[in-house]
């Protein structure tokens, strides 16, 4: 396994999981990182311990927004062919899968996986989605693919990501996200973008109120006219914008651990998740990047339960999260359906 520090099954590994945020680029397990830098010529710490602290959040790391960021730094160093692109996503799937995640909605960043060779974008976009697709079926989990397209990168990238994801509509794509450096970097370049990308049939979700403030959840309900935000956590600074969020019913992609380890709540056992819920807030439960932050799944919904969250108020996000994916309608009511019947054996 990946994470040797999670717990084995236990409850929360027992439950049958539905995963909307995770970033296949924060997904990636240190072994294959040493073995891709060794059969690639790769030069970084040939140990374990000390890669780990270039790509992983340490005990003694500072909780910021920017030493998050700079782990995807060395991150981007592994995509050098199209045989460590398949092993990364494959090996992506499968760790879902046996964290007893029954669909995910894995993200990805075309131009990062393209960078370090120059790969075109259409390509490392097929890559993802064949290997993805393929480990869907080998370790029986259903995967959507989400495009992923950063603020600090230029916009007309995120139009040729948009298109060539719209393409692929059919084939495991269902999404486009803007994601990167909200503290530094505005969200307006990528109007047009995302709005084109919605009449094209992709649904969108964008990464706010996470580094920046409750006006860029506002932005993302009224601008972007979003289904579903990342994070936005930072919702509860504003309660104009909380009630807002709470009546268009607008699903939140909630990733404790990464809130705190990325500097967005300074104390975890202070985590808003509880308050956004009894709110009205239709919040949801994920990792964002489990590789970056050490955790799985299970652990998240673990470390929710100790924010006070009960087992039926877990069961409940576990269905928001069904119902809010961005599965084909037949899809979506098969998923809930299947969760429903499993959730309600599970005491
Ligand atoms: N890319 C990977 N993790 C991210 C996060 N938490 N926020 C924005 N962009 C990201
Ligand atoms: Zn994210």
């Amino acid at each position: 396994m990946v994470q040797p520090d999670t717990a084995p099954l236990n409850i929360y590994h027992a439950l049958p999981k539905v995963e909307l945020h995770r970033h296949l680029e924060g997904s990636l397990r240190l072994t294959t990182m040493l073995d891709i830098a060794r059969s690639h010529g790769i030069t970084i710490p040939a140990s374990m311990l000390r890669l780990s602290g270039l790509v992983q959040i340490q005990d003694q790391d500072p909780l910021t927004f920017t030493n998050f960021l700079e782990k995807f730094k060395t991150l981007r160093l592994f995509y050098r062919s199209p045989d460590a692109i398949h092993r990364i996503t494959r090996e992506a799937v499968e760790d879902a899968a046996r964290d007893n995640i029954r669909y995910m909605e894995l993200r990805f960043t075309p131009v990062a996986l393209s960078r370090a060779e120059g790969f075109p974008l259409h390509e490392v976009m097929d890559w993802v989605i064949t290997s993805s697709q393929s480990a869907a079926k080998e370790f029986n989990i259903q995967v959507g693919l989400i495009a992923s397209v950063n603020r600090h990168e230029s916009p007309d990238l995120a139009e040729q990501v948009a298109w060539l994801a719209a393409q692929n509509i059919g084939r495991g794509l269902v999404g486009l996200d803007l994601a990167g450096n909200e503290a530094e970097f505005p969200s307006s370049p990528f109007v047009g973008v995302f709005k084109e990308a919605r009449q094209a049939g992709l649904h969108i979700t964008i990464h706010a109120g996470e580094w920046g403030p409750a006006a860029n959840v506002r932005e993302a309900i009224e601008v972007f006219n979003t289904e579903r935000i990342g994070h936005g956590v930072r919702v509860i600074e504003d309660d104009a914008v909380t009630a807002l969020a709470a009546e268009r019913q607008t699903i939140f992609e909630v990733c404790i651990t990464s809130n705190y380890q990325s500097g967005v709540v300074a104390n975890l056992g202070r985590h808003p998740l509880a308050s956004m819920l009894n709110q009205g807030i239709k919040a949801t439960i994920n990792t964002d990047d489990p590789s970056v932050s050490r955790i799985t799944l299970s652990h998240e919904y673990q470390t929710a339960n100790d924010l006070g969250l009960p087992l039926d108020v877990l069961k409940q996000c576990l269905l928001t999260s069904a119902e809010a994916s961005f599965l084909p309608e037949a899809k979506r009511t098969q998923l809930v359906a299947r969760l429903k019947k499993e959730l309600s054996g599970l005491k």
